[in-house]
Parts: C-alpha cells; structure tokens; sequence
C-alpha cells in the first residue's frame, strides 16, 4: 500500500488475493469522535467547565497529568479534520456537542457562541457531502450540574431534555440523526460506581440511581424532540458491550455470565426496549437498595420511547467465571455484582489492555438481533489503541496491529450481516488520536495520528486501509 504526496491512495492487490467481501448497497461508513476529546479550547467563547476539566485537573485522575487541553485543537481545525474525512471517503461523521459550551452552567441561559460553533461545524459537513451525526452527551456534564447533584438528583432529567430541545432546535434543520447519549453504562458507572471516570464518585448505589436519570433522560429528550421534529429525523441511544465469555458450559458459568450481561447490558436494553428493568437484575442489585426507590410511576414507559435504531459500541469480550463465594462482591464496574470473577484479558492485548476476539462483535450483532427484532442495528465505534505509532520520514504512520484489528472486526461485521443481522453502518474510533480519558493522550484510538506538540496529522496505513473498505464497500477476504 503506497501514498503519494498529491493524497491519492493506491493498494497493490497481493497476487492470488481472493475476492473481497461486499457489504450490502448504502451501508454507511464514517468515523466518530466526541467533544471533550478533540475540541480543547476549554475556555473559549462563554464554554462553562465540565466534570472532566475538574476531574482530569485533579491530580491522580489522569495518566501524565493529561487535560481536555490542547486535545485536537479542533475548535479551530475543524476545517482540516473535515479535509481528512474527504479523503477517507466516509459519509457520515458522529460527533458530541458540549453541553457546556451551549448551556454553560446545564441549565437556563444560552450561549450563542457555542451554538455558532456547531453552526459552523455541521455546515462544513453538509457542504463536504458528510452526514452529521449528533451526540448530545458524551461524558462532559457542565460541573454547574455537578453541583447540583448530577445524574444521582433527578433534576437533571428535565435540565438535559431542555438543553435537547434547544440543540435540536438550532441545528433540526439540518441534522437528521440524534443520538441522547454515549454508553449511560460509562457515565453511570465509571463516573459514579468505580470513580474511574468524572466527577469520580465511589458509590455503587449512586450508580444505579444515576443509570436510571440517565435512562429516563434519554426516554423523555426523545419524546421532546420528537415533538419537534420532522418525519425524517432520526432518534437513537448508543450503548457499549463488552460479550461475555465463559470458559465452561456449565450451569454455575452461565449463572456468572447472566449476572454480568444483566447488570452491563440488560439493565440499559430491556427498558428502552420492552419498558420494564429485568426481574433477574432488580433481585441482583436488590441489597443496594438503589434502584428501585428511584423508579417512579410512568418512568419506564417514558424510558421506552420508540428509537429508530441502536447504536452499538464494541471493543473487546469479558471472560466470566463463578467466584467461591457466591455473596462476595467483584471488584470492577459493575455496581452490585456479586459471586461473579471478571478474569484477566488474553492473548495479544490492545494498549489500553483489552482482549481482542472479532468474534465478540459478531456474536454481540446476533444476540442484539434478536433481543431486538427489527430495530436497525448501526457500530457507532469500534477501534484499537496499540503502541509505537511512529510518524517516519516520508510521512507514514505504520500501524499493522490497528490495521488487523480494523479488518478483522469488519469481517466479523460482514459475517453478522451475512447471517441476516440488519447492520446498518460502521463507525471508526476514531477519526483522530485524542484525550482518552482516564488514560490520557498516551492511548492512541486514532485513524490518522495527532503530533500534539505541534497538531500535525498524519494517515496511518490503518486510515489508508478504511479508505480502500469505503471506497469498494467490501473488506478484504
Ligand atoms: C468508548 C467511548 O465512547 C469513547 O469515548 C472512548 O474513547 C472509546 N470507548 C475508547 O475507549
């Protein structure tokens, strides 16, 4: 695979290759990103503070020290980020507003600059002939909101299907997708369970009670934009899964696997889809006393507003297995798992540490098929962090691990397809290295590096492998 300086991108086709795997007609290809990621320019233009400019401020919190600043300067390079997206030939681009460049303390006033930033930004896309696809929250709650209690006091539910409203308000009209919001799983229970993430509370309960505010938000911002819409909007919910694993099929390893899809996957699907949590997940994290005294009358069927489609976040499985002691709790995520051992990660690892298995994806896209007939299923991420990305001197990035993983999980894609699983788009993370959060720069998600010294980017051969995908819209065999 070569590139030439003018930007063209040219394989060489190995001799013998067998036919590539076509994916189906208008299958959407595109990259994703989120603000609190790339954008940097945390004081610019009215923007309010977020949790992660408190949290990642706080020393220990991130690796290195690392900061929502620079990021990728995308504020103001936008323009040649959008430039970069050309030349991948991608058709949509999924990114997050900033809820705090736009209500800068989470609730009442409006900050127009920050409005005219997403002005700015969905027009370009428009004019590149990329669809924007809009994230309304991606983990940076205004600290305003914080204040007031965040996800754990119910009062944020109408503070965000405000800010939704207004969103969607100013930009309806020329963005159809929506999406409320990024892994609620994540912004639960990193944030509020495990302190990982901001505002980095260690309070299991609080997870569960921030879970369902998150869920509830979600049902009721769809409803209220809805309301507003035109027939042709989209409204969808990005969740994350990690498929479960267990080495033995026996009755104690399934147990462990349903108590961990339970409290990570069922918990978030089963209300948005069927209205209800599951009765095996409420009598798990029954002893937390958590959830259920914050569910009132009319939540789930709020919750269970009708999506248009699902999107889903894969990156790596859970390898499961029953702990000795079935009351003991387990270290890790999930608030209120008991009995259950989340076993170490095999094989070659990622750089953020995760197991890799392409497998996992396609299992993922068939279980969701069928917990969910006949909602459209879209991959709204799915990339890898390795080591050594190295700009060399003729300007090329070589990354064969990403490359490998990228493919692989495109297959896995294909297959899912193949098997009558109505997937429809790819979304890479990411478009660009960026702030990863607790891990700091260090981790790199990119297609295409970021020198963040000097904001220089560069394709990696991965990039120039995705262009080759989206141009033939096939992977190869
Ligand atoms: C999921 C999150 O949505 C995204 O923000 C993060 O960077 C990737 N996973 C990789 O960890």
């Amino acid at each position: 695979m070569t590139t030439t300086d003018s930007g063209d991108l040219t394989v060489a086709d190995p001799a013998g290759a067998r036919k590539p795997l076509a994916f189906p007609p208008g299958f959407v290809w595109g990259t994703a990103t989120s603000s609190f990621q790339i954008e940097g320019a945390t004081t610019v233009d009215g923007r309010g503070p977020s949790i992660w400019d408190t949290f990642s401020a706080t020393p220990g919190k991130v690796d290195g020290g690392d900061t929502g600043e620079p990021a990728c300067e995308h504020y103001t390079r936008y323009p040649e980020d959008i430039a970069i997206m050309r030349r991948l030939g991608v058709a949509a681009y999924r990114f997050s507003l900033s809820w705090p460049r736009i209500q800068p303390t989470g609730a009442g006033a409006v900050e127009p600059r920050g409005l005219a930033f997403y002005d700015r930004l969905v027009d370009a896309l428009l004019e590149a002939g990329i669809e924007p696809m809009v994230t309304l929250y991606h983990w940076d709650l205004p600290q305003a909101s914080q204040d007031r209690g965040g996800w754990v006091n119910r009062d944020i539910v109408d503070e965000f299907v405000d800010y939704a409203r207004i969103a969607h308000a100013h930009l309806g009209d020329r963005v159809k997708q929506w999406t409320t919001f990024n892994e609620p799983f994540c912004a639960a229970y990193l944030g509020y369970g495990n302190g990982i993430h901001a505002p980095g509370i260690v309070d299991p309960a609080s997870a569960l009670k921030a879970a369902h505010h998150l869920l509830l938000a979600h049902g009721r911002a769809v409803t209220a934009m809805r309301a507003q819409a035109r027939p042709e909007q989209e409204f969808s919910l990005v969740l994350n899964f990690s498929t479960p694993r267990i080495a033995v099929q026996d009755q104690a390893h399934r147990e462990a696997a349903r108590k961990v899809e339970g409290i990570g996957h069922r918990l978030f699907l089963e209300p948005v889809l069927r209205g209800r949590y599951p009765a095996d997940v409420l009598a798990d994290v029954a002893h937390l006393d958590a959830l259920e005294p914050v569910i009132k009358d009319g939540d789930l069927a709020e919750i269970a507003a009708p999506i248009d489609w699902l999107g889903v976040n894969y990156y790596n499985p859970t390898r499961i297995a029953p702990a000795a002691d079935p009351l003991v709790e387990t270290p890790g995520a999930l608030p209120g798992l008991r009995g259950v051992e989340i076993l170490p990660a095999e094989g070659p690892l990622t750089h953020t540490g995760w197991e890799q298995e392409a497998d996992g994806l396609a299992d993922l896209l068939r279980w969701l098929a069928a917990q969910a007939p006949g909602l459209p299923l879209l991959v709204t991420e799915n990339g890898s962090a390795f080591p050594g990305d190295e700009v060399t001197p003729e300007g090329r990035v070589h990354d064969p691990e990403r490359t490998a993983y990228l493919l692989a999980h495109l297959r896995a894609v294909r297959a899912a397809i193949q098997d009558g699983v109505d997937v429809r788009g790819y979304l890479a993370w990411s478009l660009l290295d960026n702030f990863e959060w607790a891990f700091g720069y260090d981790k790199r998600f990119g297609l295409v590096h970021v020198d963040f010294a000097t904001q220089q980017r560069t394709l990696k051969d991965s990039a120039l492998a995705y262009a080759q995908v989206v141009a033939g819209n096939a992977v190869p065999a």
